[in-house]
């Protein structure tokens, strides 16, 4: 399908933004992958397995990317048939759509993606249903090639920092082993340094990670310290809740695959607010790379890092944009409507207050002169 055919871009915008000097911040632009987001690059390695071991049934549980990729794959071979959980009301449109428009069965359960996940791992269990969400290794093995072709952009120049953005904590798992895997291959000779950023209103990783110590430590992470964090969040009836639903995650499956990886590359966890990944979004687009909420929070977190001095101005930076732009329109058009009661509705409600770059939309009446007065006026 096309899966992996995606680039390393320079940006000067996103540059000055995050603070770093001219041509040292990169985007990967994932968006560009057929389902539009990185998430073809594993699903196609899953997927392949998936039929190796003969399945028919393949299902995930989905804040909306993995299930558009894997109905795509499905749909596209006409090999198995795509069972989908999703937790109701929690997915971008942009997604929900391919999934019902590639003829997967859509499952919406009344509660959030960690309801939707812990569901879907029982289900394929006692159904024998081959699952594709990133518990399955050959998803990590697929989405470590999104590193391999950030190299390639550099020519294989390592950069000093990755920075991504930490839901289900997939891709910062796969990238951690690349990186490990490469070194030891001996084709390079030093691993980046790994910034996963996690959304504040799903900050699981950063809590752990920043706050609690919690370190890969050999193989033996202190999982007390996981389950009482997870019996807390219980005990306060604590959700995920961010604009950024792809990343709205409090259980991240891969939680200790990511100690690994940022043993490994040497590295930090930051929780930036919907706010600044909003902003941060906008700055993307205006650059001409359109992303969906989640992805910008790589740059809100790289421009977080560079404030603190962790990032230096010098340092080849490289962000790594994970969906497309067209997946969640309703974030999009909310942060640049003129429409107060629309801006409450999608953003309000998630503690936004302003649109530093909003491109507002100039309303005039069906007259030629006024429409020209206008243009004459804006631009
Ligand atoms: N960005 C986007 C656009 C995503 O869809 C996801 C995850 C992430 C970042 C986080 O990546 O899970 O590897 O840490 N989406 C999953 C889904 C959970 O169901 O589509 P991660």
């Amino acid at each position: 399908m096309g899966e992996g055919q995606t680039l390393l871009i320079p940006s000067e915008g996103v540059a000055r933004y995050v603070g770093v000097q001219p041509g040292r911040l990169h985007l990967q632009y994932e968006g560009m992958n057929p389902s539009g987001s990185f998430k073809d690059n594993g699903m196609s390695a899953a997927f392949t397995h998936a039929r190796c071991v003969g399945a028919t049934r393949a299902a995930c549980a989905s804040t909306g990317n993995t299930s558009a990729s894997l109905a795509l794959y499905c749909s596209v071979t006409r090999l198995m048939k795509a069972l989908i959980f999703v937790g109701s009301g929690k997915i971008a449109y942009g997604k929900l759509s391919q999934a019902l428009d590639f003829g997967a069965l859509t499952v919406q359960i009344a509660g959030d993606f960690d309801d939707a996940m812990a569901r879907v791992q029982e289900v394929t269990r006692q159904l024998g249903i081959y699952l594709v969400n990133s518990v399955n290794p050959f998803r990590l093995e697929g989405q470590k090639t999104i590193m391999f072709r950030v190299l390639e952009g550099l020519r294989w120049e390592v950069p000093e920092w990755i920075v991504v953005p930490g839901g289900n904590l997939g891709n910062s798992s796969a990238f951690g082993k690349a990186f490990d895997e490469l070194r030891r291959l001996g084709l390079i000779d030093r691993v980046p340094r790994l910034a996963v950023i996690n959304a504040a209103g799903a900050n699981t990783l950063y809590e752990l990670y920043e706050k609690r110590g919690l370190r890969w430590n050999g193989g033996s992470p202190a999982e007390a310290t996981v389950r009482g964090y997870y019996q807390e969040m219980d005990d306060q009836k604590r959700r995920a809740k961010t604009i950024a639903s792809a990343i709205e995650i409090n259980r991240p499956v891969n939680l200790m695959k990511c100690l690994r990886a940022l043993e490994v590359c040497d590295g930090v966890v930051r929780e930036v607010p919907d706010q600044e990944i909003l902003d941060a979004k906008a700055q993307v687009g205006a650059g001409g790379l359109g992303c969906e909420p989640a992805s910008a929070a790589s740059v809100a977190g790289a421009k977080l890092l560079v404030s603190e001095g962790v990032i230096g101005r010098d340092q080849r930076v490289v962000c790594v944009l994970t969906g497309h732009q067209l997946k969640d329109p309703d974030a999009t058009v909310a942060y640049h409507t003129t429409d107060q009661e629309l801006f409450n509705k999608v953003l309000g409600s998630r503690g936004v207050r302003r649109a530093a770059f909003a491109n507002r939309a100039v309303t005039v009446s069906n007259d030629l002169d006024e429409i020209i007065r206008a243009i004459q006026l804006y631009s």
